[in-house]
This record gives C-alpha cells, structure tokens and sequence, in this order.
C-alpha cells in the first residue's frame, strides 16, 4: 500500500530550520535581548564611553598601556595549591601590558587613578594563565550590575548622581576611601597589583583551595602627588618604564592568598582578613618593554576566565561577566584598526 510520505530531504529541512529557529531563540533569551532591564556586554562596553567620544582601536577601558615581555620565574611552593603546570619550578615566558584604568587612550597619566597589569603566562603543556589585576586594594562594588550603575552614575550630567549613588552603595566607600587618601607612586614598577576576584585552585590530590593573588613590587614605592607627576608630563608613565626596564629587569613577587572557611568569595569589596594564609610562588620579571601600537599585547584580549588546568572561577560573578565584556571591546578594538594604524612612527614610547 501507498503511504504519502513528505519527501525525507524536506524534512529533515524543517527539522534543522526548527533546531536552528530554537537555539537562536535560547540564545536570544540568555543574551538578554528579550530583557531590556538585563545587562549584557553591549550595554556595559556603551556605558565606558566617556562624554568625549570613544578612543577608536583602543579597548574600551583600560585603553591607554604599553606591553612588555618577561618571564614567570616560578619556585615550585604554588604546587601545593594548584596543579597547573605554570607553579612547577621552571621559567615561563610571559606577555603583559601596564595600563591606566580610563577609556581614554590619551588620558594625561596624572588624571587616572587605577593603574593594571595584564598578563599571559604560557607553559610547555600548551596552556595559558590569562589576568589582568590592578592597584587598589578592593573593588568599587559589589556586583557587575553596580558597576554598571557605577559608569552610568560617573557620566551623567546630574551633579548629585554618583553622591545617590554612593548612597545606595555603601560598600563604594572603601574604594573611594583608598582613592582619595592611598599614595600614588610615580611608576608602574612600584605598584602591586592585585587579582581582587577570586579563584579555586585544584591542587594534585583534587582539593579545592580559594584563592586571591597579588603581584609585590620589588622596587620600592615612592609616594608622589598627582600634582608633581602631572609636572613630569601627560606620558610619564610609558616613559619611566621602557627607561627603567632597559637599565633592568623589573621584578614582583606573585602571592597566593589562601581563604579560610567561610570567607566572601563573591564580593571583591571585602578584603580577607590580613592573617589568611599566603604562599609566595615565584617572580614575574618584565625584561624588554615596546610600544603598544606595533607590540604583542595589543591584540590580546587578558580574559581572567582563561586558566590552565588546576585552576577555575569561583563563586565570584565578576570573571564571567569580565569575560564577555572584554570580548566585546576585543571586538570592536580589531575592527577598528585603521583608526589606530600600525608602523606609525613618532608615536608615543
Ligand atoms: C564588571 C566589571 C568589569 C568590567 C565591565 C570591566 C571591563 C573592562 C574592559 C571592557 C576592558 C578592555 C578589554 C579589552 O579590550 O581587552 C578591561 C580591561 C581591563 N580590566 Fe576590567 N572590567 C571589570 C572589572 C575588572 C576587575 C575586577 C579588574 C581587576 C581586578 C579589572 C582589570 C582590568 C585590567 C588590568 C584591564 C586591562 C587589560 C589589558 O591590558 O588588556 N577589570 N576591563
């Protein structure tokens, strides 16, 4: 008997047409297009925008730094934390970038108060470790839709917006604390650098340790107002590190800190109390320092969500949301390039 059957290459047609229809629902869905309140990395990457138009090839935040090389020189004590490879004593080479937190890629050095470094070890099993990590000791706020309520509030036109905001962010304090009242220095060198995030370690035996990590300035910090280093120049800061690298290496000291039970994982306002455990782990060395227009940290996105193998985000919802909103700013950045072009000479260090 003669059944009507569709033809099979029609339907597997209007199968896959309704696989695809689907997924792009769901996708839709969980990028928040359907939800105009919900944050998602376009709005949060719109929002750095600052009043006088963005710094186009730049990231879009942390835009103006200059890249160096070096290496992880590690000392075999992280191993007891985390089995990635990059904490075996050994050398690893590294890529980084020194960077001033502002969207403006030409902001004067002394109008930036956060200062960063991001960094990319590279290990023989074929693996990263991605961060990028900055100078104050907490961060601004608490969750990543605060801080975007944050950017929202420092570019408004209302006088009192970022005092209403304070208000209903009691926690902004501590930051706005340490920025008003925490020494500048007058060099990326003599800056540490903290991870502010936290992270879970996965040592050798599968247990999970939660962790912070800071880099020590060998060099000794200076304290200089931003009054005398505006006088040095609007570049300073480029300037002294490519001089003082050639003369050197430039060294810190990485320090794992360890949480106890119990303590926030999920809030990088709250700092640990000072007598947690830390575990010295090795030196970065920043060896040769080059110009970021033609150098090899340009075109790096530090995604803090890129680890090896004995290490993975924590409870902490700040790497995710990093994650995708530095994705978006590696986006937009590559493709703008001619607004930044290559082999310019006469740029800047
Ligand atoms: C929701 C919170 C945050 C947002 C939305 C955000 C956003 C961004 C964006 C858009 C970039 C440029 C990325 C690129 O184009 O490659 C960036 C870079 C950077 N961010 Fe964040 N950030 C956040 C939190 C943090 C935290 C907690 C830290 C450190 C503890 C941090 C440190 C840095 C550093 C050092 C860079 C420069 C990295 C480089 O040299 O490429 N950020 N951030």
């Amino acid at each position: 008997m003669a059944v009507a059957h569709r033809p099979p290459v029609l339907a597997s047609l209007a199968l896959i047409a309704i696989v695809v229809g689907l997924g792009a629902a769901i996708f839709a869905c969980t990028a928040g297009w359907f939800s105009p309140q919900r944050l998602t990395p376009d709005k949060v990457v719109a929002a750095f925008a600052p009043p006088t138009g963005v710094s186009l090839g730049h990231r879009r935040n942390h835009a103006k730094g200059i890249c160096f090389t070096g290496v992880f020189e590690a000392n075999g004590a992280g191993s007891e934390l985390s089995l990635a490879r990059v904490f075996a004593r050994g050398q690893y080479p590294v890529l980084g970038r020194f960077n001033l937190g502002t969207p403006d890629a030409d902001a004067p050095d002394a109008t930036v108060r956060v200062r960063g470094l991001g960094m990319q070890i590279s290990t023989p099993d074929e693996q990263e470790w991605r961060s990028a990590t900055i100078n104050p000791p907490v961060f601004t706020v608490s969750t990543p839709q605060a801080f975007y309520e944050l950017l929202r509030a420092s570019h408004s036109e209302n006088p009192d917006a970022m005092k209403a905001f304070a208000a209903v962010h009691p926690e902004f304090t501590k930051f706005a604390d340490w920025a008003k009242n925490g020494p500048w220095t007058g060099s990326y060198a003599e800056e540490r650098y903290n991870s502010l995030n936290s992270f879970i370690f996965v040592d050798g035996s599968g247990a999970e340790h939660a962790v912070r990590w800071s880099l020590l300035p060998a060099a000794q910090p200076v304290a200089v107002s931003p009054d005398e280093l505006a006088k040095r120049g609007p570049d300073f800061l480029e300037q002294e590190i490519a001089r003082r690298v050639a003369g050197e290496p430039q060294r810190w000291t990485m320090v794992v800190t360890v949480a106890n039970p119990g303590d926030p994982t999920a809030d990088p306002t709250v700092a640990w109390p000072a007598d947690r455990r830390s575990v010295e782990v090795g030196t970065l060395m920043a060896q040769h320092v080059q110009a970021e227009r033609d150098g090899p940290c340009r075109d790096i996105n530090f995604d803090p969500t890129v680890l090896p193998s004995g290490m993975r985000t924590s409870d902490d919802p700040f790497p995710a949301a990093r994650s995708s909103t530095y994705a978006k700013s590696y986006d937009l950045r590559t493709a703008e390039a001619k607004d930044y072009p290559r082999g310019v000479t006469g740029a800047k260090p």
